[in-house]
């Protein structure tokens, strides 16, 4: 009975975020045709029988979360884990910055940066705003804001996405003996980190990004939870500075649908070449036209209306492939809501 209980209290609290973004993309979008009315015309509302199949696959991804968490591949409390002080201190300043997003989607301006933001050292194509934000990846506003607009964006829907790696993990580390040591490419603000923390509170965990200010931001979310401290390096994923077979695990959430081509296989090489004989891959991106011809619809205005410059590559692009050339096998994938999984392994020698 309690089991039933707390099912339903997550059931109503992962709805009860949908809802909320629901309503805020509503409204957003309201506003948005009274300040524009050219940019509303061009977008298209997402036909009712796609928003029950989108609705369908949300519900599927819920099931697959609690029925993770029963079989203990996490803690229960990790369900409802959610960052209410960044909601309540960020959620204003997501719409006061939404007049400059509105001003670069009208200006097609999408390389938009601050004066004071330096830009030296960085590959070209990270220099853009990604989802039309204010100074990209490289200031601390964007930094407080970027986990509270993902969140809007899949309605609540991103760490339960992101925790589905965790399982094919847990399967590949069960015999591993020793220090486990897993890395997290591409970390963002720490949301993978601190699932893995909560998922293996022994392990050595790594996380690598390009951004300072997102660093910054990991640091301190991380710094809160007991455990080890993750050690978090700047880095561009495509130059890992790290020694030759080193992780157990190496993990990668929602990088590669930013990256051009060519960046994508770089950084699947690297990961091949820090990875140990044995160890495992686990990619975590948007789901493609291959696993979701179904989805068609929605991934081809995301590129637009996201900002998303590499996106339309990406939904076509290879990645079985792109692992097997960089030396991996037994690739297995899995797609669960809006997201697809790649589980790749490095030969044992
Ligand atoms: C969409 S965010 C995903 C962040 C995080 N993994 C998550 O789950 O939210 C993409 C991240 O990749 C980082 N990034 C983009 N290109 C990179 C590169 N070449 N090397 C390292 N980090 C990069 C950005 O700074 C940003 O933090």
């Amino acid at each position: 009975m309690p089991d039933t209980i707390t099912k339903l209290t997550y059931q109503t609290f992962q709805h009860g975020k949908n809802y909320f973004g629901l309503a805020h993309k509503y409204l957003s979008t309201q506003i948005l045709s009274l300040v524009t009315p050219q940019l509303q015309q061009k977008s298209r509302p997402i036909p009712p029988e796609l928003l029950f199949k989108i609705q369908a696959r949300l519900n599927q991804l819920l099931e697959a979360d609690w029925q993770d968490a029963e079989k203990g591949v996490y803690p229960h409390s990790l369900l409802f884990d959610n960052p209410w002080v960044d909601f309540f201190r960020y959620y204003p300043e997501v719409w006061l910055d939404m007049p400059q997003i509105w001003q670069r989607l009208n200006q097609k301006n999408h390389q938009d940066f601050s004066v004071d933001v330096p830009k030296d050292g960085y590959p070209s194509y990270y220099l853009q705003n990604f989802h039309h934000q204010t100074n990209g990846y490289l200031s601390d506003l964007s930094a407080n804001l970027y986990d509270l607009q993902v969140e809007l964006l899949f309605g609540g829907s991103a760490d339960p996405m992101r925790r589905r790696i965790l399982a094919p993990l847990k399967e590949n580390l069960k015999t591993t003996t020793g220090q486990v040591r897993i890395l997290d490419v591409a970390c963002g603000t720490g949301r993978t980190l601190k699932l893995l923390r909560n998922a293996f509170p022994q392990a050595s965990l790594f996380g690598t990004d390009l951004s300072p200010a997102y660093l910054r931001k990991a640091n301190q979310e991380l710094s809160q939870i007991p455990g080890e401290l993750p050690q978090l390096l700047q880095a561009n994923s495509e130059e890992l500075p790290y020694l030759d077979n080193y992780f157990h695990a190496i993990t990668c959430v929602f990088l590669f649908h930013e990256l051009p081509a060519v960046a994508r296989q770089n950084v699947i090489d690297q990961c091949f070449r820090v990875v140990q004989p044995g160890g495992v891959f686990v990619i975590c991106d948007s789901i493609q036209m291959s696993d979701s011809p179904d989805m068609q619809y929605v991934m081809d205005s995301f590129h637009e209306t996201f900002h998303e410059p590499y996106y339309k590559h990406y939904i076509t692009d290879d990645l079985v492939q792109r692992l097997e050339k960089a030396g991996f096998e037994n690739i297995s994938q899995q797609v669960h809501f809006m997201s697809k999984y790649l589980i790749a392994h490095k030969p044992a020698q």
